[in-house]
């Protein structure tokens, strides 16, 4: 069983964090994070002997997140800073929006003694490790279980931890199918692919058809996105990463896992995908699909709101449908769980903590939630807006892709490790996806380095 770094008891002093950090972080466990040499958790480093935190006493604190493509966030920081003028000041602090040179940027400050945010706006994945390392405020007191029923259970639970809880959901992501529907019906199909085969069929003739240039895009570069992107095959496949009864315990070297990934690889071994697709992430996929130069593509919700955008997008709306991901052999579709949470940095200063969470309970409110639907196409956490006409209409892809889709995405494992777990899957995977190594030596190669992830971090924090 995986230990927390040490044993202190969880309680309401425990939210004032710089002891409480001090403390869970003992002599041993620092001395063993220095000296284990295991890449990602020994770097976490320990916060330092400053208390950090953007604060200065007059409600003032400093909120981190990655850029926002949609353009809507610095519009809500606005509307906080309106609404609690005098009492807060919300300074929003933009971070790269590639998840993983986020979370780099914030190890780093972590190193070194906390850095100047409060708030941090955080990716699905990240809480396991970072609450197992102690820098992040444990929220259970202040967001209780009898709170939590009103949030989508697969965002609430990506915050637990050991059974605490560290963040509250802010808005969730699902990968999704977009497909030409204009293309597709021209070509004979009046219903988007059901599994993979499909997929690769319609693409096929689609493009003999119409001339467009790609079938398929997706996010394969060795990268996050790459991660989800392969485990959705992987999953869709029947294959696992870890036990789902024992996190210590890798499985990803199945013959399940094995077919996933040869799927994934089918697509640029049958044409249906350029062998580029191995060195996109979002940034290159949508502005080709957009540009109406692919039949389908990949992608999270928020896409849709830019289709029909004259400035971003060759295509108009009524062209593009959107489909929950095909589904593997054994009829199983499986969206990856993606997503963003709120978080307050346990080296923060007591009062910038406090008016950070007002600023959590701000934008997790079903009004700022509904306003970012509106304003960002962002998919609520709140059940109750699923209800809203209001939000349905603003976010055609919850009832396109289907409210079920949405709500039962599948999280990437769950691991106090995670960070080097993801970069060595995303190597194995793209190297797969490439054609360097086939799926099977992949496997067999990333079976090994997750064990010994997971067995050197263990050392670690025990
Ligand atoms: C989206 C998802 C996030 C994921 C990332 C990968 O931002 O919300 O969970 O890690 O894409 O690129």
């Amino acid at each position: 069983m995986m230990r927390k770094v040490s044993g202190s008891k969880r309680g309401a002093s425990r939210q004032n964090s710089l002891a409480v950090v001090r403390r869970r972080l003992t002599r041993r466990s620092f001395l063993k994070l220095g000296g284990a040499g295991l890449a990602g958790a020994a770097l976490l480093g320990v916060p330092g002997c400053s208390g950090g935190g953007g604060g200065n006493g007059n409600g003032e604190f400093t909120f981190a997140m990655g850029q926002d493509t949609t353009g809507a966030l610095p519009g809500l920081v606005e509307r906080f800073n309106q609404q609690y003028e005098g009492q807060y000041v919300c300074n929003y602090r933009e971070m790269p929006t590639d998840t993983g040179q986020y979370f780099d940027q914030l190890r780093t400050e972590f190193q070194a003694g906390g850095g100047d945010i409060d708030v941090i706006g955080g990716d699905v994945i990240w809480p396991a490790q970072f609450a197992a390392f102690g820098f992040l405020v444990d929220l259970s007191d202040r967001f209780p279980e009898s709170e939590r029923g009103s949030f989508l259970p697969g965002p609430v639970d990506s915050n637990i931890y050991e059974g605490a809880i560290y963040g509250l959901p802010w808005y969730t992501d699902a990968g999704l199918l977009y497909y030409r529907q204009d293309l597709l019906e021209q070509s004979g199909f009046s219903e988007p692919p059901q599994t993979w085969e499909e997929l690769k069929e319609q693409a096929q003739k689609v493009v003999q058809d119409s001339g467009t240039e790609n079938g398929f895009v997706f996010q394969g570069a060795d990268y996050e996105g790459g991660v989800v992107n392969a485990l959705e095959y992987v999953y869709s496949h029947g294959g696992r990463v870890l036990d789902e009864n024992d996190p210590n315990t890798v499985v990803v070297d199945s013959p399940e896992a094995a077919a996933g990934l040869q799927t994934e690889r089918s697509m640029i071994e049958d044409g249906v995908s350029p062998q580029s697709v191995a060195t996109y992430t979002e940034t290159e996929c949508e502005p080709i699909f957009l540009r109406g130069e692919s039949v389908f593509l990949r992608a999270w919700p928020q896409t849709y709101s830019i289709a029909g955008n004259p400035q971003d997008s060759v295509i108009e709306q009524a062209q593009v449908g959107v489909a929950p991901l095909p589904a593997g052999p054994g009829g199983q579709s499986v969206s990856g769980l993606g997503g963003w949470n709120l978080f307050i940095n346990a080296a923060s200063d007591p009062e910038a903590q406090e008016a950070g969470y007002e600023f959590i309970r701000f934008l997790t409110s079903s009004e700022q939630q509904r306003a970012y639907a509106q304003e960002g196409s962002r998919l609520p956490t709140l059940q109750e807006l699923y209800e809203e006409q209001e939000v349905l209409d603003a976010v055609p892809v919850i009832e396109l892709a289907g409210e079920q889709t949405l709500q039962n995405a599948e999280p990437r494992p769950v691991s106090p490790f995670y960070s080097d777990m993801s970069l060595r899957m995303g190597e194995q995977f793209n190297a797969s996806l490439n054609g360097e190594l086939s799926p099977e030596e992949a496997l067999q190669t990333l079976q090994e380095e997750l064990e010994q992830i997971i067995e050197q971090g263990q050392n670690t924090v025990a």
